[in-house]
């Protein structure tokens, strides 16, 4: 009954929306849902690669067998064997024992670790060829990205990449599945939330993972989450590069935890200083509202970063160490930084971001505002300040 859409005439998509989950690995909200995307080759021998969520996995089966028309699956290749895309390799077996399971050493390893399957699997290396009759598929290696056993395999003969999670974004795929049949505006700061969430911390094997793929000639990139990226590819691939290479936009991400407004007030001061200075990207974010998935998104996306916090039981405000630790975990680099805090009668707030400013290695304004209770004229005009301040460092970095 399903007419799956074709990504070429013998190549289809067998993927599924989940508009159902709050959030993704439990954690990061998704407010415009996830696609998991699995792709059909008929040809004289036929492929699947990749699975879906455990979740959706009777719908993908019933897209599947729709596709293949009682004919036989012969191969399930296997890019990245995290359950968000192998959730439904137990039920395809059923449906297919003589299916037989393609993936590197660690894939295999994997599959018998998490679903006790050991038999009828293949085992392939770097750059091996796989034929299919006229599609000739070949494999390359991108551990971490975003798992050890992560793979690409390249469709020669189509000129299709089947990257798994790398160019991936959130959003569900509304009705289209290629980005030349739909308006693709909702997914470029999904696909920065993706990156920045999921991949952030895996910016070097990221970059490795592109070199392989500038080799390749790419009419199709298929990834395991979002559009299929035709006419967007140079969008796709940009995008990946600068983030993996942590290089940001020009524009300022200010982020304050507050409890009674006074740390609030001086980020909108900093906020003024920066606009008054030409900053045309200044985004604000309060850390008691905002989810940190949104918050991390936007450091990837901008260069600039200035921090505020009040001092909270001789600490930093509860939600703000979290978030140093998140940039830390994810080793971001190359950012013009600025802070400031608040107490009311023994300050730490700052003390300790200046720790931390001098652990990451960045460029930090020597402007620093400590205020002690209310905001009073001259910490009013330090606020400015820093802002302006971070302003022409930023100016002076990114050109
Ligand atoms: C739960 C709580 C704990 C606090 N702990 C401290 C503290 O350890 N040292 C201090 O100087 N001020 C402390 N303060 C005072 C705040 O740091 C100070 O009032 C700050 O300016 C509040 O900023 P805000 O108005 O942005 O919330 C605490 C306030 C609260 C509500
Ligand atoms: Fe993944
Ligand atoms: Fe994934």
């Amino acid at each position: 009954m399903f007419k799956n859409i074709p990504i070429v005439p013998d190549v289809f998509y067998v993927g599924v929306n989940d508009r159902q989950k709050s959030s993704f690995e439990n954690i990061i909200p998704l407010d415009k849902g996830v696609s998991y995307n699995s792709y059909l080759i008929l040809d004289e021998k036929t492929a699947l690669i990749d699975t879906v969520d455990v979740s959706q996995a009777t719908l993908f089966i019933e897209k599947l067998q729709s596709q293949l028309q009682n004919r036989k699956l012969d191969y399930l290749i296997i890019n990245h064997i995290e359950p968000d895309h192998s959730g439904a390799i137990g039920f395809l077996r059923k449906y297919h024992p003589e299916v037989t399971i393609v993936g590197n050493s660690k894939t295999l390893s994997m599959l018998e670790g998490f679903y006790g399957l050991e038999d009828n699997v293949l085992e392939i290396k770097e750059e091996e060829t796989l034929s299919l009759g006229k599609h000739q598929l070949q494999f390359y290696m991108v551990p971490m990205v975003h798992w050890p056993e992560t793979m690409f395999t390249y469709d020669k003969t189509a000129k299709i990449l089947f990257s798994g999670d790398a160019f991936g974004s959130f959003g569900t795929l509304d009705g289209a599945v290629i980005d030349k049949d739909m308006n693709t505006d909702k997914y470029w700061d999904e696909m920065i939330r993706y990156y920045a969430n999921v991949m952030g911390k895996y910016g070097s094997p990221v970059q490795k993972a592109m070199q392989k793929v500038s080799a390749l000639s790419l009419n199709y990139i298929c990834s395991t989450h979002g559009p299929v990226w035709h006419e967007r590819i140079p969008e796709a691939l940009k995008i990946s590069d600068r983030l993996s290479k942590y290089e940001g936009e020009e524009g300022v991400v200010v982020v304050y935890g507050s409890m009674y407004g006074n740390t609030e007030l001086m980020a909108e001061t900093v906020a003024q200083g920066l606009a008054e200075a030409g900053v045309r990207e200044v985004a604000v974010h309060n850390i008691s509202k905002s989810d940190p998935s949104y918050i991390l998104r936007d450091i990837f996306k901008y260069k600039g970063l200035i921090i505020g916090s009040p001092t909270y039981n001789n600490e930093l405000h509860p939600e703000i160490e979290p978030l140093l630790r998140k940039i830390e975990i994810r080793g971001i680099k190359n950012r013009v930084f600025g802070y400031f805090g608040s107490f009311s009668w023994a300050g730490a707030a700052v003390k300790r971001m200046s720790a931390f400013a001098e652990k990451t290695g960045w460029s930090v304004a020597a402007t620093v505002v400590e205020q002690k209770l209310g905001l009073k004229e001259d910490n009013y005009n330090a606020c400015l300040q820093l802002g302006r301040e971070v302003a022409g460092m930023l100016k002076k970095e990114v050109n």
